[in-house]
């Protein structure tokens, strides 16, 4: 039997609901299935559902390119690294990678657990502990600030910036901008141990790293790093729900986790879908892509395509197939190994702690107000 089409009303419309916010996947079957290619005019932008298409766009960058439109006013956050094409992706890639070690992350693990002991011992000690809030929240912000070496006295209004900056707000985008470029002259006079004297000083074949590139790459830390991995730490705790004999599975074995987060990835994908612009016209599914037009590829529909996940609406420790998560290609997450390794302290911590940690029946779920993210806002929590 054929199915109708879904109009481009339809689609704007389910992509701003609330029950496609808390719940996008009967909308990503249906388009999978009927619509995987299609061009929403009010968005001025293509559409992509599927698994073979979203990656394929990932990892073809000479046809789909990451320098998107910005308003005209900004002026800082359009080199970093996420927005730029090769040749000089290579490079400012390179020159970052040099700085954002595994090696670093990796020293980082002590200090992480120390840091999730803390957050629960203050929410812990008040009585009332809201699992985003007080806990998944605030975790990624000051690792990310010790990694940076943000000056101690600096963390609340970091913190603040850090929180203002997820929507894009212009006057965060510039504050942040100039905190850094102060914070990079002090470190070019002052060098310490930290990961801003790391990219100041660093080189790869007689190049180095533009100041606007230095800044823009800081702040895409922040931009692409916090709100990601709160999500991706609450998201863990919306699947215990949806699955609950993990929560002993984890209890008992908590090497388990980092498979387990693997799976909330893939089910809850903290980034549900990402932009690129269309170099050459090109052929997709009978339509022909315009050079100049934008095309947004769904992660999270991807993720649960049955074409190359079996079953793919449950969790399976041991599921084999390739989610889009952190992307792919030239742009994979630079972030992934760090993101993957505070979520598993993140949880590991408090199921050990608050083994019967659940959100609270009577607790309102409010979803990120943004297609493009998948998580909740806030999640009361009882212990
Ligand atoms: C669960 C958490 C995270 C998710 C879901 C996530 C997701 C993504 C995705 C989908 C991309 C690909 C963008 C594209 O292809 O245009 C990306 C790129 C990137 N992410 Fe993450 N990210 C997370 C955490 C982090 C963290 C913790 C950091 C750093 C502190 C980070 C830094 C970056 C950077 C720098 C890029 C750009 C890499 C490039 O363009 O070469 N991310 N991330």
């Amino acid at each position: 039997m054929a199915h109708p089409i879904p109009s481009a009303e339809e689609v704007v419309d389910t992509l701003n609901s609330s029950e496609f916010l808390l719940d996008p996947n009967s909308f990503y079957a249906r388009m999978r299935r009927d619509a995987p290619l299609v061009y929403i005019p009010e968005l001025q932008t293509w559409m992509a559902f599927r698994h073979a298409d979203v990656q394929a766009v990932f990892t073809d960058h000479a046809r789909f390119s990451s320098k998107i439109k910005f308003p005209p006013e900004q002026k800082d956050f359009t080199q970093s690294v996420n927005f730029i094409d090769p040749p000089r992706h290579k490079s400012v890639r390179a020159l970052a990678q040099q700085s954002f070690t595994l090696k670093r992350v990796e020293a980082m693990a002590p200090r992480i657990r120390e840091i999730a002991r803390g957050l629960l011992d203050t929410a812990l000690e008040r009585g009332e502990f809201d699992f985003i809030l007080d806990y998944a929240n605030p975790l990624p912000v000051i690792v990310i600030a010790e990694i940076l070496g943000v000056p101690t006295d600096d963390t609340v209004y970091f913190t603040d910036l850090s929180n203002r900056i997820v929507t894009m707000d212009q006057g965060a985008i510039s504050e942040l901008a100039a905190y850094f470029r102060t914070l990079i002259a002090h470190r070019a006079e002052h060098p310490g141990e930290d990961l801003v004297t790391a990219l100041v000083q660093a080189h790869d074949a007689g190049e180095t790293l533009s100041e606007q590139e230095l800044v823009d790459f800081c702040i895409v830390l922040l931009v692409g790093g916090n709100e990601t991995t709160a999500k991706l730490i609450g998201n863990a705790l919306l699947c215990l729900r949806d699955f609950p004999e993990m929560r002993s599975r984890l209890i008992e074995q908590p090497a388990l986790t980092p498979a387990f987060i693997e799976e909330v990835l893939r089910l809850r994908a903290p980034v549900q879908s990402m932009p690129r612009v269309v170099r050459a016209d090109t052929e997709m599914h009978g339509q022909t892509l315009r050079a100049g037009e934008q095309l947004e590829v769904f992660i999270g529909a991807a993720n649960r395509d049955p074409d190359v996940f079996e079953q793919p609406d449950t969790l399976q420790l041991e599921r084999k197939g390739r989610h889009l998560s952190f992307g792919n290609g030239i742009h994979f997450c630079l972030g992934a190994p760090l993101a993957r390794l505070e979520a598993r302290i993140a949880l590991e911590h408090v199921l050990e702690r608050l083994p019967n940690i659940a959100i609270r029946d009577d607790a309102d779920l409010m979803p990120v107000p943004a297609y493009g993210f998948h998580g909740l806002v806030s999640m009361p929590v009882r212990t």
